[in-house]
């Protein structure tokens, strides 16, 4: 019989298993017994279409001019938040952090446990990773904005569901719009999928830019996929390299 630990260790394996492929884009797999569905790709790929000229900041006129709501004013109307059942199960919302007039925005998927308890958006291990990166970007953790398109904690860390992203995502646009970044960077499948509204996998998105009302977005790896895949930190140092030279951030050769 499997002792309880071994159990809780195959859990544990087969999550980051299923996380992992599901940050290059699988998200889901045949049941036992079902026939593989043909394949749906020609054989000829046609040419990648070139991204979207972008602009940098055509949202920021907005806050600018000083008519839109405010973050502060946001944070007050969800502080309560009870529109979907994570409200029953968390501890603290975790609304966002960091300067409301940011140039640059970092987006992730929802809080884990550490984020949860604390309030604040990518403080755990992969938070940690995170401000390593903003920092080789050559900018402070307060001088950009993080939140997640969750507010609140789905319990256990699962998967996002459609009717708590449906219930959330206005109040991310709502937010996106009061601070007015230049560029918003999404981290990993989940954030990239919803903004901009696909089921491309991210390995596919990343490395360009992308259009999300009139703001250029970058996705890219998400910082806790490279606790797990070291290697794939080059492609996201190339990433935030394109965001750094559109921002006019000058790139040190490492
Ligand atoms: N992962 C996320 O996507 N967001 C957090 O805030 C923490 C971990």
């Amino acid at each position: 019989m499997t002792e309880p630990n071994e159990a809780q260790g195959l859990v544990a394996s087969l999550r980051a298993y299923l996380e992992e492929l599901q940050e290059t884009g699988v998200d889901g797999l045949p049941l036992a017994g079902e026939a593989s569905p043909p394949a749906a790709e020609p054989l000829q790929k046609p040419a990648p279409a070139p991204a979207a000229p972008v602009v940098p900041g055509r949202m920021a006129s907005e806050a600018a001019g000083g008519k839109g709501e405010t973050l502060d004013e946001l944070r007050l109307e969800l502080a309560a938040c009870s529109r979907c059942k994570l409200g029953e199960t968390r501890t603290n919302l975790v609304f966002g952090v960091g300067n409301p007039h940011a140039r640059l925005v970092f987006v992730g998927e929802a809080p884990g446990r550490d984020e949860d308890l604390q309030g604040e958006p990518f403080v755990g291990e992969a938070g940690q990773l995170l401000t390593k990166i903003i920092e080789a970007m050559q900018f402070k953790r307060n001088e950009v904005y993080i939140c997640n398109v969750l507010k609140c904690r789905p319990p256990n860390n699962r998967n996002p569901q459609e009717d708590e992203i449906e219930q959330c995502q206005p109040f991310l646009l709502r937010q996106l719009k009061a601070i007015g970044p230049e560029v918003i960077v999404c981290l990993g499948t989940f954030a990239a999928q919803t903004l901009l509204e696909t089921k491309d996998p991210i390995s596919k998105m990343r490395g360009r830019f992308h259009d999300y009302h009139g703001i250029p977005l970058m996705p890219t790896f998400h910082p806790a996929y490279l606790l797990r895949n070291a290697g794939m930190k080059r492609e996201v140092w190339s990433d935030m390299q394109q965001v750094m030279k559109l921002l006019g951030v000058e790139v040190h050769k490492k």
